[in-house]
């Protein structure tokens, strides 16, 4: 799969773009500040249809102007798709594949597969609970559309449960109530948990292939599931014993004033030889097990949607040393790659590749061979 070309107006400081990728290697190469890292925000865009950078969608829009537009054309195998979002100040985005409006983004999810990879995503590891839930989230959304549409389900109703355990404490039938979301949540939760549950089981398997190369047999990596729901074999067993759990712990939740069971609470524990990468690693060894993690979605995606994803990588080259950068270099053969760098340094390692070189100076791009 590969972004044949994309169509940029208003959108950040880009006013007027339109440009052809390769279907290889893409370097983009630009001084701070010239929209790098807004090119490749428009192209996760069409590939989520959100930013990474911000949930207020209007921050996107041109500062001098009222609406934005991105159009991408997308090649899948022998077909195309052609996605397009409209953003416009204070109206809810539009998004169109193929001139028709979707209704929800369990389309869109399915129209383009991307892995984006910034430095930014030391997170992963450094980070709160937070940080890794999301990732989970959006990575399997990718893989399985539904799972968003009951994420976002199960967030409405934990909001709500939330909400009645807040303002209505003192209600005489609350304990009712509660039961009432609680049925729902259990439900909803079992299935989020068991989709991440298998979503982490199946990168554990490739993660810890991949840096064990990376860092020449000297480290396991390991990822391990954390949820303070109890799992079983049986689903209906266990969405009949999280919604006793819910119950038992309810008068808890009163006190505190939330929920405390479920996947809104869930981590992953990340540990390089058995110790927990967040307190114990050093910074170069959380960098690699970000990127081990990375490639291994980018296997991940290979392997259930049957093509390789479309590689965004904002800036990473300058952090990684030269086996890393080799490593992380050889796997661009197989699939189309984005690359932002302001230091045309960066290239050494890519002689002979098949790729295309850009400039981006501010918001204008020009392609050097
Ligand atoms: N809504 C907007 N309207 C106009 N300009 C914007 C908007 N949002 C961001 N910008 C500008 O876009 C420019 C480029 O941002 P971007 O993050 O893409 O830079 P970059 O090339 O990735 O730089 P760096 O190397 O520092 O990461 C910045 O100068 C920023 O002020
Ligand atoms: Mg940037």
């Amino acid at each position: 799969m590969y972004v044949k070309n994309i169509r940029l107006i208003n959108f950040r400081n880009y006013y007027n773009l339109s440009m052809d990728f390769n279907k290889r290697i893409n370097i983009f190469i630009g001084k701070n500040a010239q929209g790098k890292t807004n090119l490749l925000e428009a192209i996760f865009m069409c590939a989520t249809g959100r930013s990474f950078r911000t949930n207020r969608d209007k921050e996107i829009i041109n500062l001098n102007k009222s609406q934005a537009y991105i159009g991408a054309d997308i090649g899948i195998g022998e077909s195309e798709k052609f996605i397009e979002i409209k953003l416009e100040i204070n109206k809810p985005k539009r998004i169109r594949i193929n001139k028709r409006e979707l209704k929800n983004q369990k389309e869109l999810y399915s129209g383009l597969n991307i892995v984006a990879f910034s430095p930014d995503d030391l997170k992963l590891v450094k980070g709160g609970p937070q940080e890794r839930r999301s990732f989970l989230d959006s990575e399997i959304s990718q893989i399985k559309p539904v799972y968003n549409f009951n994420l976002s389900r199960y967030n409405k109703i934990l909001y709500q449960r939330n909400n009645l355990l807040k303002l209505n404490k003192f209600q005489s039938n609350l304990e009712e109530l509660l039961e009432v979301f609680d049925l729902q949540l259990a439900k909803i939760g079992t299935d989020i948990i068991l989709e991440r549950k298998k979503y982490i089981e199946e990168l554990s398997g490739i993660v810890n292939t991949i840096h064990k190369k990376l860092t020449s047999d000297n480290e396991n990596l390991n990822l391990h599931y954390n949820t303070n729901i109890k799992i079983l074999e049986n689903k209906l067993e266990m969405e009949k014993k999280y919604k006793e759990d819910l119950k038992n712990n309810m008068s808890k939740d009163i006190d505190l004033g939330s929920t405390e069971l479920g996947p809104h609470r869930d981590d992953i524990l990340i540990s390089i030889n058995n110790r927990d990468l967040k307190t114990f690693g050093s910074q170069g060894q959380q960098r690699t097990a970000v990127l081990s993690i990375k490639l291994s979605e980018v296997e991940l995606i290979k392997n259930q949607r049957g093509h390789f994803p479309v590689l965004l990588l904002d800036d990473v080259f300058s952090e990684l040393d030269m086996e890393r950068k080799n490593y992380l270099i050889k796997s661009f053969k197989n699939m189309q790659t984005i690359i932002t760098t302001t230091d045309s340094i960066d290239l050494k390692g890519m002689e002979g590749m098949d790729k295309s070189i850009f400039y981006i100076e501010n918001g204008q791009i020009s392609k050097q061979y």
